[in-house]
């Protein structure tokens, strides 16, 4: 049954659990994530860009999700807006029914050039308004997201912020944080602190000094009943780079952020961990080894079916690291 980003969080810290928000595009993720959920009897945030409204249609995901919904009536399910730009996209997916949305104010609408604390607050405590007429939640951010070790700027997938970001830009202040989630009144604050969207986050194992968990530490400190969000938590895990790899992909290396980094954020108040590209990756190494193997297939079900397994694997082995499993 639907339920809300808040209602879902509150519970999970209540009991000192993570959530694992999954992308989806398409109905092979849809089913992906909700068989995972079933399987370790699990709650479950299902999150939409922009890009997948685009690209799935509106009506299109929304019915999509009724038939989810309506397929494992005893999971708790949360369809969210990821990475809201605006008024309107907010105002829109709580019309198609989603139950909580992001109204990322950390960049200007363009999604690129970073915005001053006035924008930020301004248009994320209107849409907390207005969601909460409807009894939405509303997630915000602060602090813009970007790799420390690469200084911000433009990323290898294209993600990157326009112009020069400043290494405190990249990390949350835990002052303003206080400030912003009283401004504001947003349900959870997505914070930065080293990752990046996409595969290409960091060229080693991450330490301190590049993927910085004592912020996270310090505004639980600070926020200590403010449910957190880690954007970028991917953990690009070297398996799914050589499947990838194996089959003819040309993936340089790379690494993601490690289970046991957020499993120490979960400790301190992260509550939302929001995952696309170990899922894009689990689906594209069995698409690549379906094809490589077996050069006359061409109907879609012989590749889509593997690659609808390898996510329901990553997405429930993510829901047992996260203790998610079992909370539904
Ligand atoms: O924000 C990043 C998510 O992975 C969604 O990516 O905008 O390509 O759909 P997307
Ligand atoms: P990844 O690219 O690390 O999966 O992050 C996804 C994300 O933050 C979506 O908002
Ligand atoms: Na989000
Ligand atoms: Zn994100």
């Amino acid at each position: 049954s639907r339920i809300t980003l808040r209602q879902l969080l509150d519970h999970a810290a209540e009991n000192g659990y993570g959530v694992p928000a999954f992308n989806i595009n398409n109905m092979e993720q849809g089913l992906a994530i909700m068989a995972a959920a079933d399987a370790v009897d699990a709650p479950v945030i299902i999150q939409a860009s922009r890009g997948a409204r685009a690209y799935a249609n509106d009506l299109v995901l929304a019915k999509l999700i009724e038939g989810l919904a309506e397929l494992y009536p005893h999971i708790p399910l949360c369809m969210h807006l990821d990475h809201g730009n605006n008024e309107a996209t907010c105002a829109t997916a709580i019309q198609y029914g989603f139950t909580s949305v992001m109204m990322d104010g950390s960049l200007k609408a363009d999604g690129k050039t970073p915005a001053d604390w006035d924008y930020n607050v301004g248009i994320t405590r209107k849409v907390v308004e207005m969601a909460h007429w409807g009894g939405v939640s509303v997630e915000g951010e602060l602090g813009v997201l970007g790799s420390l070790e690469h200084g911000g700027g433009e990323q290898e997938d294209g993600h990157g912020v326009e112009g020069e970001i400043s290494h405190d830009q990249l990390l949350t202040d835990p002052a303003e944080a206080v400030k912003f989630v009283k401004e504001t009144e947003v349900d959870a604050l997505a914070i930065a602190m080293g990752t990046s969207h996409g595969a290409y986050k960091f060229t080693r194992k991450p330490d301190g000094a590049i993927l910085a968990m004592n912020v996270i530490e310090e505004i639980h400190r600070r926020l200590p009943n403010t449910h957190l969000v880690m954007h970028g938590s991917s953990s690009v895990p070297q398996d799914l780079q050589d499947i990838i790899n194996a089959y003819g992909g040309e993936m340089p290396q790379t690494w993601g952020v490690p289970v046991e980094e957020i499993q120490r954020g979960i400790k301190h108040g992260v509550r939302k961990i929001n995952i696309d590209t170990d899922n894009r990756m689990a689906m594209t190494g069995q698409i690549r080894k379906v094809l490589t193997e077996n050069k006359g297939e061409f109907d879609p079900r012989k590749y889509l079916k593997p690659a609808m397994d390898a996510m329901t694997k990553l997405c429930k082995q993510r829901f047992e690291e996260f203790g998610t499993a079992g909370q539904a």
